[in-house]
């Protein structure tokens, strides 16, 4: 629905860099030295490529950065609300700069994010959370300057949480945490309420970037020489059907993959729901879109997956799975999302995931014990099994991971892959880590300038996790 998407307006940046020249004067009346910023980013990479943008306005204001807490004059804490175990450590963590906020007044401490968009939260942050000094939401991020400046020259507490949809923001400075691997982000929000699920209700319905926006990142990573290039979305499946004209996410891959350059591509997260073969087909023919699908099916269970409005059945889903595996073989590499005791499953419908994950043949797994979220369909549903069952089924679900990814590492060895050396490994001191474009990790013994490069490997000794491997000249 291209009406709701709104184009944050050149007059609204323009004013956003107006603010961004006041706090800048501002601080530097203020301290005599550079103030350090500690931004903290819990969750999902959209989170970490919006802190990116946020540390990138924050640079432009005059800030130094640190990870220590209590050597900042800014704290940002940059929220998730996918899972309660998420939301608890957010309110542990700020709740513990309390002192430091009481003793430092001048210290600006600020919560953002998923989670202050759900108006519970947000209540108890302003009621119980007293020392917190500004709260803004999803929406507008890029008004962080004016907001900040509010927060420093007004005595009163700020909070900024329209719940308005379908904003983006574009052009806004990005300082990225990582100078060979980055986050693009190609579409915001999602529309798809699978009922256990918060994140329509917190970032609003889907909205895609237009192509030349994305194109035009895109090319500027590839000039700056990043070489791991993830393309970000709740359901890139359904990229593009919003513009007009409307282009595919199989067509932005080609697109993007067809720009000269040494890099790999990736993305994530796909629906199955949306995955078409089209997307498998442009998966196994770009050379520069790494083989690695993430294709999260949440439950083995027809039952379940329809209690969650998922939109497919197991058997669709290994459909497509089987059709990936025809078209891409070995080189392939699988990964997807679990939850484990959803309202009302029984051992039996859980036994249908356990199944399901030995057909799949995965390399990993990210498994979650289902979370109540507050306002969602699932969280009115009778839910009679305990946590304590729960935690033994996702033990008995991660040994037998552990076994298949153990298999696959074994497919493996022997052979030799182009991989990407992204930093130190953990086997040793001159161990560096290498990921191949299955996303699967060999270390070797190498010197360190070798980071930030392509190298051939050969995949000699597989462990459970990762590979030993021998560099190939
Ligand atoms: N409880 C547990 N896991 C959840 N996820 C999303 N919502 C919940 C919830 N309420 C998981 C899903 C999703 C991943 C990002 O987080 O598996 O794919
Ligand atoms: Fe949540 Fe489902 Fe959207 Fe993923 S696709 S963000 S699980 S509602």
């Amino acid at each position: 629905m291209a009406v709701n998407t709104r184009r944050v307006s050149e007059e609204e940046l323009n004013t956003q860099k107006e603010y961004e020249k006041k706090v800048s004067s501002l601080i530097q009346t203020r301290y005599s030295n550079k103030p350090l910023a500690c931004v903290v980013t819990y969750g999902c990479q959209q989170n970490v490529a919006d802190s990116e943008k946020i540390k990138g306005m924050l640079e432009i204001m005059g800030y130094g950065f640190t990870e220590d807490r209590l050597s900042a004059k800014l704290v940002i804490f940059n929220t998730c609300a996918v899972r309660e175990h998420a939301e608890d450590r957010v309110f542990g963590n700020v709740g513990a700069l309390k002192k430091y906020k009481l003793k430092n007044p001048d210290v600006i401490i600020a919560l953002c994010g998923c989670m202050m968009q759900q108006e519970h939260i947000a209540k108890r942050i302003k009621e119980s959370f007293q020392f917190v000094d500004l709260v803004f939401g999803t929406h507008v991020v890029h008004k962080l300057p004016e907001l900040l400046y509010t927060a420093l020259t007004r005595r009163k507490r700020v909070f900024e949480l329209p719940d308005i949809d379908g904003v983006i923001a574009e052009g806004l400075p990005v300082k990225r945490d990582n100078d060979s691997k980055a986050w693009l982000p190609i579409m915001y929000g999602c529309n798809n309420f699978c009922s256990y699920c918060v994140v329509p209700y917190v970032r609003g319905r889907e909205r895609s970037r237009e192509f030349s926006d994305i194109e035009k990142e895109f090319r500027k990573l590839v000039s700056q020489g990043y070489k791991e290039i993830t393309l970000l979305g709740q359901n890139v499946n359904s990229y593009g059907k919003d513009l007009n004209p409307k282009i595919s996410f199989s067509e932005l891959l080609r697109r993007l993959s067809s720009i000269d350059g040494d890099y790999r591509i990736r993305f994530m997260t796909s629906h199955p729901k949306d995955c078409t073969k089209e997307l498998l087909e442009t998966m196994a023919s770009c050379d520069r879109v790494a083989k690695h699908l993430h294709l999260p099916f949440q439950s083995g269970n027809n039952r379940i997956l329809g209690l969650m409005n998922r939109g497919y059945t197991r058997e669709h889903y290994l459909s497509l799975i089987n059709y990936a595996k025809e078209l891409m073989g070995d080189e392939l590499s699988i990964t997807s999302d679990i939850i484990v005791g959803f309202p009302g499953e029984t051992y039996e419908e859980f036994s249908d995931t356990k199944s399901l994950v030995e057909e799949l043949g995965a390399i990993g797994l990210f498994t979650f014990i289902y979370s109540k979220r507050e306002g969602t369909p699932a969280a009115e549903m009778d839910d009679p099994v305990s946590y304590e069952d729960k935690s033994l089924w996702l033990r008995e679900l991660l040994a037998l991971q552990e076994k298949i990814s153990a298999r696959q590492m074994q497919l493996h060895k022997g052979k030799t892959f182009k991989c990407f050396v992204y930093g130190k490994g953990k086997l040793g001191d001159n161990y560096l880590a290498a990921r191949t474009d299955g996303n699967v990790i060999i270390e070797f013994e190498g010197d360190e300038r070798l980071i930030g490069t392509f190298q051939n490997i050969k995949a000699t000794e597989p462990l459970t996790y990762v590979i030993k491997g021998e560099i190939q000249k």
